[in-house]
């Protein structure tokens, strides 16, 4: 009989479940956001190491009510922001110690200190500034950022003699305070700490408690100042986006209704602000966020936007027809769709070392992309589909020169192709960009696209050279797999469904005759970040179709095998 299907939820809280059980997934190193980076490198312009001169994150819309959250170092600070936006109100996450004066421009209505890992008595240990503190807006602690608060004026924090780590049951005393009042007087919550508030700071008062912590937390609300030690931004604490609506709406007072939409209108003009009269080119791979991107900017300023698609015949089945269809004939884009293939293999001729393959791809990438761009007078723009994540692991604000790069790029962007960048979504999250590419009425397929790598197919024959036949073999057991993965309903579901040849040959039997031919491995994982990942349980009726038509339909192939490792120790490519 079949297993129960069981995949991991993609939301980002699944990871902190993992973590906190110790099974399956290993915690991963923070920030949690190589994805996207790979995903820049795949979708922009793969081989391209791009230098941005965009000196802040972000330029607030003057009318904009955000609440800034300020890093110090917790592995979930990127899901507060992701949080507070979701309840509807913009957030941006900080490094702690940015010049107060950059957060005064910026004029928030609120802020929230994070957790992170030191304790408020380590040396070293991230300190507050109390100017912080005195900037006339609410304040929201968050597990050490709570701690710091409580330390700095006046209140007790100790380490427990056991940490408190998952879930635990928070007991709010009393009406709750302003915070929390008329939320269940018992609930559940996720700790994540070992120092504990003892005692609130004079003025403020002890609204909740758990267990292990005697203050779990507390307020003074003449001040503005609130803190709780548990984690509201997880799912685990099923009241967490109550507690944070209290705060952005009753407490900070906002009531925008932001949401990932609301960038449209807001990118459109600054685009053309950017751009004024002159004309940009986008690399255009077919994933969302180089789609997105292009997208934005095609709404901006229409044919002075030329889309470069290189087919290097690495793409999986139909992919460089559809992106043709969707955007030069749907969509109206202006775009230039450059047959590269043979070039490309001939210069991948009798190379089977993965590194070389990805500089080759990455090398050409460039020459094609190069040649395309010089054809068109007053290209001063390039558009990059840089996502808010890699923004964040470049520095956050922007302070250190926000380079874009990720471990499997190569080589660098021409010295005579200085060119402006124009990156639309660097407000924004992935599953944000999503929400908007839906919003510009992307077809469904690049919405949803799972990652796919910049170099393709290429990194998928492993072990041997990539000709032109092995390359036809994957493309079609691959488009077999993804036509039963979204039969199944689970494309969505899965970061990453593919397949991967290895270049070995095993005996077999088909009809009456004796086989010798390839291996195709079938390899699906769940992940939320890339940075871990876990191998997915599909259905055994799902593997047994795709077994089996994988071996009747595609020639040269008599066997098919499910690659069940996680990440680490495998990566999630072969190669
Ligand atoms: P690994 O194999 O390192 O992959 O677990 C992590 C993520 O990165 C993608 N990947 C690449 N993306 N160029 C890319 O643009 C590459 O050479 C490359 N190699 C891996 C991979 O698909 C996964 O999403």
């Amino acid at each position: 009989m079949a297993p129960p299907f069981r995949l991991p939820t993609s939301s980002p809280c699944s990871t902190l479940a993992r973590r906190r059980t110790g099974a399956a997934t290993p915690v991963p190193p923070e920030p949690a956001a190589a994805a996207s980076v790979d995903e820049v490198a795949a979708e922009a312009a793969p081989g391209l190491e791009v230098v941005s001169d965009q000196t802040a994150a972000v330029e607030p819309a003057e009318s904009r009510e955000e609440v800034l959250v300020l890093d110090f170092g917790g592995q979930y600070s990127q899901l507060i922001a992701r949080r507070i936006r979701e309840c509807g109100v913009f957030s941006e996450l900080l490094p702690h110690d940015i010049p107060i004066g950059a957060i005064r421009d910026r004029n928030p209505r609120g802020l929230v200190l994070s957790g992170g890992p030191a304790s408020v008595y380590a040396e070293g240990a991230p300190p507050l500034r109390t100017e912080l503190l005195e900037l006339g807006i609410p304040v929201l602690g968050i597990c050490y950022g709570m701690q710091l608060m409580v330390h700095e004026l006046g209140g007790k924090v100790e380490q427990a003699p056991s940490g408190e780590f998952g879930r635990s049951q928070l007991t709010i005393g009393g009406e709750g305070g302003r915070l929390l009042a008329g939320l269940p007087a018992e609930q559940q919550c996720w700790m994540s700490h070992r120092d504990t508030v003892y005692e609130a700071p004079p003025g403020f008062e002890a609204l909740a408690s758990s267990s292990e912590s005697p203050v779990a937390a507390c307020e003074d609300t003449d001040r503005g100042l609130y803190g709780i030690q548990f984690h509201p931004e997880v799912v685990h604490t099923p009241y967490g986006s109550e507690v944070l609506t209290r705060f952005l709406r009753d407490i900070a007072g906002c009531r925008e209704k932001w949401s990932p939409a609301s960038v449209i209108d807001e990118q459109v003009e600054a685009i053309r602000e950017q751009v004024g009269d002159a004309r940009a080119i986008c690399g255009l791979s077919g994933g969302v966020d180089s789609a997105t991107a292009a997208l934005l900017v095609h709404r901006a300023i229409g044919d002075r936007l030329t889309c470069v698609f290189v087919d290097h015949g690495m793409m999986r089945k139909n992919e460089a027809e559809q992106v043709v269809e969707a955007f030069r004939d749907r969509i109206g884009v202006n775009l230039i769709h450059v047959d590269a293939r043979d070039q490309f293999l001939a210069e991948l001729e009798g190379v089977d070392d993965p590194e070389t393959k990805r500089k080759i791809i990455g090398r050409e990438f460039i020459n094609v992309f190069d040649e395309e761009a010089s054809k068109i007078d007053d290209a001063r723009f390039l558009v990059q589909g840089t996502l808010y994540s890699d923004v964040i692991e470049s520095g956050g604000d922007g302070r250190s020169a926000a380079t874009i790069k990720s471990h499997h790029n190569v080589g660098g962007l021409p010295d005579d192709m200085a060119m402006e960048l124009v990156e639309p979504l660097r407000t924004l999250f992935k599953d944000e960009v999503r929400a908007v590419a839906a919003q510009l009425e992307l077809p469904e397929r690049f919405v949803w696209r799972q990652p796919f790598p910049g170099p393709g197919l290429a990194i998928r024959v492993v072990g041997g050279e990539v000709t032109r036949e092995r390359l036809d073999i994957l493309r079609d057991a691959d488009a077999i797999l993804q036509e039963e993965v979204r039969a199944a309903g689970l494309y969505r579901e899965l970061w990453q469904s593919f397949c991967v040849l290895p270049v070995v040959r095993s005996v077999g039997v088909q009809g009456d005759e004796r086989s010798y031919a390839y291996p195709v491995v079938i390899r699906a994982v769940t992940s939320d970040d890339a940075m871990t990942a876990d191998w997915a349980r599909l259905p055994y009726d799902l593997l047994e179709r795709a077994s089996n038509r994988i071996i009747n339909e595609c020639q040269g192939v008599n066997r098919v095998t499910l690659d069940i490792t996680s990440k680490p120790p495998g990566t999630i490519e072969w190669e």
